[in-house]
């Protein structure tokens, strides 16, 4: 191939079918647990069942005596693992129980039903010791984290306050609460195991970090990097919840080398929501005060949140109030309750999903209060740099968003009327997520053929960006885009960041780019005549990551619901939601929409379904399963509709792209109580939106 051949094809931007859709609809794609082996047996996980106490006795001949049992891994047999950060992967090292469902055993089965049945039979004895499982805004043990997840600071404070407050005109004063939320992505956590050598070991995992899972399960037993090869070709969701090593891996691994063959460890549906994070419950008392005008004089936004007693995990609630409304005066607090539950951890828009549903909440109170359009209440409050840190954005398109999804919604005209006992209302809120980037390699090969090898260790949990990224890799490139193959899903390849934080093709796409570009020129450089089979090159963004001009990064949207509300039931249906979006340049319009629809429809079933619920008697959730924690289904969601604006922003990364995979679930909850408020004067501030709520107020 000579750069004659060469032509500039633009494969960003189209509508491709993902890569794999064919080998997923005929069943070809293989998940973690499919990996399964001759000789790989099962391991079935035992949780405890007290919340809090000691593990007086293990008695495993009566699991032994089960017919296929193989073994019994417990805390008495365990490897000594080393100590990593997360202690929720330190499992199996002593007696103490921190929380019910807290791994205690592993037993593991010549089969799936032998492991079962041998779980069922085991005989565990404990010492119940007190516990408390109930968040209180007024428990008088709240701590103050350290920091916030992602390294945020706790409490931010600028302005004076009381003086903004008390200088207002009108001011809203209210708590809003948020359930315990869990991921339950379609694929549950799986692990296959298998030691290769005491010091190496192969793990098939469904993460959406093989780079992370690699590493922190060879420096949780004592291994260089690189011992631990972690394969994760597909993945059926995560949602955040496989965003880090989760204990299904350790105990695999540990299973494995116990009884020295191949373990399979499938969580069930019920372990999901206990043992891979969920969302921490809220409590969020909010307070603006604003100008007859509808200009804010002071914004305070005060957080309680959960965490275990493993380890503080403290979701940034408060984050985006930093960022979103200029106001002169600003006050973010978090406040942490340490209880006997397992360790919240991320899911979609940690931080945002919640925190924005309670500012955005206010802010409909506050234009009723001051008799003011909610959308206008919005675009008066709009900063010119970012609130918190002063500095430029790269592009803030909030009011554009604003303004085209009212059109496009038509909420300038007439309310429909509603039909017998159902009133129709409407409602509107913002939607905000920092467009992150992190630092990732990747290897781009050229093929005698004229087909290209590119390599990254990116995670396909289902987004599509395997699809992606080998648009961006054949534009980089300058060929067709089936000249390019796509290797991802496995930390054999160059290492990468996660797909997490929305930040993967804009983290993954800037090395791709770069090893795509470093190709070209060196093809350029060895001319046709010379054979080039082989030639490589490979490309690390840490450097020009961090070379990069401080500027505030966000994407937004706004998002506009149609509610009806039946006043006799007090059911509650959105027939119609609308979301316009600015998330720099669009890669693949297809799988965009998908993603933004996602995350509304996600952002609906929080509105009005999702409550997980922990038993005060037992410390146990009591809703572990879909029968009782409802999430929407079909029949659940009515018409929803996607927009973006053709935003431009050169200051990102070659791609011009902001993160899609989280934006969507931000504010569409704080939309649906503000319709349904317009439909029947009902404020529902504690969510979800429960049809036993609105009659109570109605
Ligand atoms: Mo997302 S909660 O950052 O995987």
């Amino acid at each position: 191939m000579t750069r004659a051949e060469l032509r500039r094809p633009h494969a960003v931007g189209s509508a491709y079918e993902r890569v794999e859709g064919r080998d997923k609809v005929v069943g070809a794609a293989r998940y973690a647990a499919e990996f399964v082996r001759d000789e790989a047996c099962h391991g079935w996980i035992v949780g405890s069942t007290v919340a809090r106490g000691r593990i007086t006795e293990v008695d495993t001949a009566t699991a032994a005596a089960v017919p296929g049992v193989i073994d019994v891994l417990w805390h008495g047999n365990a490897h000594r693992l080393t100590e990593v950060d997360d202690a929720e992967l330190m499992v199996l090292q002593d007696d103490r129980v921190q929380y019910h469902g807290r791994p205690v055993a592993v037993v593991i089965g010549r089969t799936l039903e032998a492991a079962r049945a041998g779980a069922a039979a085991l005989r565990i004895d404990y010492d119940v010791e007190p516990f408390h499982v109930q968040l209180s805004a007024h428990d008088p043990d709240l701590v103050v984290p350290d920091e916030l997840n992602a390294g945020f600071p706790t409490d931010t404070e600028s302005g004076d306050v009381e003086a903004g407050l008390t200088r207002a005109d009108v001011v809203v004063d209210q708590e809003y609460r948020t359930p315990h939320l869990h991921n339950v992505p379609m694929e549950p956590h799986a692990t296959t195991a298998r030691w290769d050598a005491a010091d190496q070991a192969t793990v098939y995992d469904s993460t959406q970090n093989s780079s992370e899972v690699s590493r922190t399960a060879a420096q949780a037993f004592g291994l260089g990097a690189g011992a631990v090869t972690v394969h994760s070709e597909h993945v059926g969701g995560g949602f955040g919840s496989k965003g880090t090593t989760r204990p299904n891996v350790i105990l695999a691994l540990l299973a494995a080398r116990l009884v020295d063959r191949p373990v399979t460890v499938t969580l069930t549906r019920e372990m999901t929501f206990h043992l891979v994070g969920y969302r921490t419950p809220t409590i969020q008392r909010v307070r603006l005060g604003a100008t007859a005008a509808g200009r804010l004089t002071a914004i305070v936004h005060e957080t309680v949140e959960q965490s275990s007693r493993l380890l503080d995990f403290a979701e940034q609630t408060g984050e985006s109030t930093r960022h979103m409304y200029a106001a002169p005066a600003r006050r973010v607090t978090h406040r942490l309750s340490r209880l006997d539950v397992p360790t919240p951890r991320w899911l979609r828009a940690p931080g945002e999903a919640p925190g924005m549903f309670a500012v955005e909440a206010a802010m409909d109170e506050l234009a009723e209060q001051l008799g003011l359009d909610p959308v206008e209440l919005r675009i008066a409050n709009e900063p010119e740099t970012d609130p918190d840190s002063g500095l430029r954005f790269s592009s803030r398109h909030y009011v554009e968003c604003l303004r085209e999804g009212a059109r496009l919604f038509g909420w300038s005209r007439p309310r429909p009327q509603g039909t017998g006992p159902w009133r129709v209302g409407r409602g509107v809120a913002g939607s905000t997520y920092p467009a992150y980037q992190q630092p990732s390699s990747a290897r781009a090969t050229a093929r005698a053929d004229g087909t290209f090898d590119v390599e990254i260790a990116a995670a396909d949990i289902g987004t599509g960006a395997r699809t992606v990224l080998r648009q961006i890799a054949a534009d980089a490139l300058q060929v067709p885009i089936d000249r390019v193959r796509m290797h991802v899903g496995s930390s054999a390849l160059p290492q990468a960041s996660g797909a997490g934080g929305s930040s993967g093709t804009a983290s993954w796409g800037r090395a791709v780019t770069r090893a795509s570009e470093q190709l070209c020129d060196r093809l350029t450089a060895v001319g046709g005549a010379v054979p080039f089979d082989g030639l490589s090159a490979e490309a690390d963004t840490t450097d020009e990551l961090s070379a990069q001009p401080a500027l505030a990064r966000f994407a937004y949207g706004a998002q506009f619901v149609e509610a009806r509300v039946n006043t006799i039931t007090g059911e509650v249906r959105v027939p119609r939601a609308l979301g316009t979006f600015a998330v720099g340049r669009v890669v693949n319009p297809r799988l965009a929409r998908s993603q933004l629809i996602g995350g509304m429809t996600m952002g609906l079933s929080m509105a009005l379904l999702e409550e997980g619920r922990w038993d005060p008697a037992f410390g146990d959730t009591v809703n572990d399963n879909f029968a009782d924690y409802h999430i929407a289904a079909n029949a659940d969601i009515g018409d929803i509709d996607v927009h973006w604006l053709d935003e431009q922003d050169d200051h990102l990364n070659p791609m011009g792209s902001k993160g899609i995979g989280e934006i969507g679930i931000v504010g569409t909850a704080a939309a649906v109580t503000a319709a349904v408020h317009d439909a029947v004067g009902v404020r529902i501030r504690d969510l979800p939106v429960r049809l036993d709520k609105v009659l109570a107020a109605l």
